[in-house]
């Protein structure tokens, strides 16, 4: 039987290149020789998204950049999280043998606590919600319940990963071997692509080339990207700017050392850098906008698959809650 590459993705903001190149490119690829499982993670983006517009608008927004750029339904099974009632009873159980002080060690759990501390606040918990406190375990009934033999995750997830792992380990040790240990797999690239400001490009720092974005305002934000003082004629670094990178990871790769020959040999102005990039990415874009506009014109579709893939991905979970059931002692009744 095939192995099982499982990944959720957080509707939190739009979808932009790097992305693209850290997450959807590297998961799609996973998904030819795994049976894949990739899931829009809804209740794990109510820790913060708190309006219900952009729940709804964020949904189908990410399920429906990874449609556009090439996620065939057929093939990988693309749910929706919140359509599986299994997922939060299977975060209840793995609660139960969770140690509230491994919750404590979470990054993201720890760096809101620090913040609270640095407001000066009394209370370090203030602000926190039990989502927050509970969102690794929530994650590991994700990957748990589907055996998922790999998790396609980017290296921020990788504590969260370790935490699934010391669940399942402890589950099993309690009750026996009924979940699959999963294997982390970070994409060598993900979160190193420098944004339009120089840093790390995220949501966050407002410094994204929208993989959506139409031709107009893909051009104006690439003529904004940071690039050094290096004048047209001098030696360049290309790897300074994110634009070096982009072409880098789209490109064919004759291209590219055609292009980091020029840069470093002093034939190549940046301008003439971000030209080239709009170019390649104005072209390799073209196809998923229209596919992404359509998608989005018609959200029909989109239910259509995330209704199906939920279809499909129930019986499974139901099967692996069963047996979660069975080990622990609740027994079915029936009259
Ligand atoms: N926490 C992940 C993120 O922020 C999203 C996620 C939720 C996930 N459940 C998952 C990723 C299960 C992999 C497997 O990106």
């Amino acid at each position: 039987m095939a192995k099982r590459s499982l990944t959720g993705i957080k509707p939190t903001g739009i979808p932009h290149v790097a992305n693209y190149i850290g997450a959807i490119r590297p998961a799609l690829a996973l998904s030819e020789q795994y049976d894949a499982y990739y899931f829009i993670a809804d209740y794990h983006a109510l820790t913060t998204v708190k309006d219900r517009q952009a729940l709804i608008d964020l949904t189908y927004e990410v399920a429906a950049a990874w449609l556009a750029m090439g996620l065939d339904p057929d093939r990988v099974t693309l749910y929706r999280q919140s359509d599986l009632p299994e997922v939060f009873e299977l975060t209840w159980i793995l609660g139960c043998v969770t140690p509230k002080g491994l919750m404590n060690r979470a990054h993201a759990y720890k760096a809101a606590v620090a913040e609270a501390e640095r407001q000066g606040r009394a209370d370090v918990d203030a602000g926190i919600n039990m989502g927050v406190y509970y969102y690794p375990v929530l994650m590991a009934a994700d990957i748990l319940l589907f055996s998922a033999d790999v998790v396609p995750v980017g290296r921020d997830q990788a504590q969260h990963l370790e935490m699934t792992r010391d669940i399942a380990e402890k589950f099993n040790l309690t009750y026996g071997e009924v979940l699959t240990i999963p294997e982390l797999v970070v994409s060598p690239t993900a979160a190193s692509i420098l944004g339009v400001d120089g840093r790390k490009m995220s949501k966050s720092y407002r410094n994204v080339l929208p993989l959506f974005a139409g031709p107009d305002e893909l051009a104006g934000l690439i003529r904004r990207f940071k690039t050094d003082s290096t004048g047209a004629g001098e030696p360049k670094d290309p790897e300074s700017t994110g634009l070096f990178q982009i072409y880098r990871e789209i490109a064919a790769p004759e291209d590219t050392g055609r292009v980091r020959a020029a840069l470093e040999g002093g034939g190549m102005s940046w301008k003439e850098l971000k030209d080239a990039v709009f170019e390649l990415l104005d072209g390799f874009l073209a196809g998923p906008r229209e596919r992404y506009r359509e998608l989005m014109a018609d959200k029909a579709q989109i239910q259509r698959v995330l209704a199906a893939g939920a279809e499909r991905a129930r019986p499974e979970a139901a099967g692996l809650l069963a047996r979660v059931r069975g080990a622990i002692g609740r027994e079915t009744f029936s009259r």
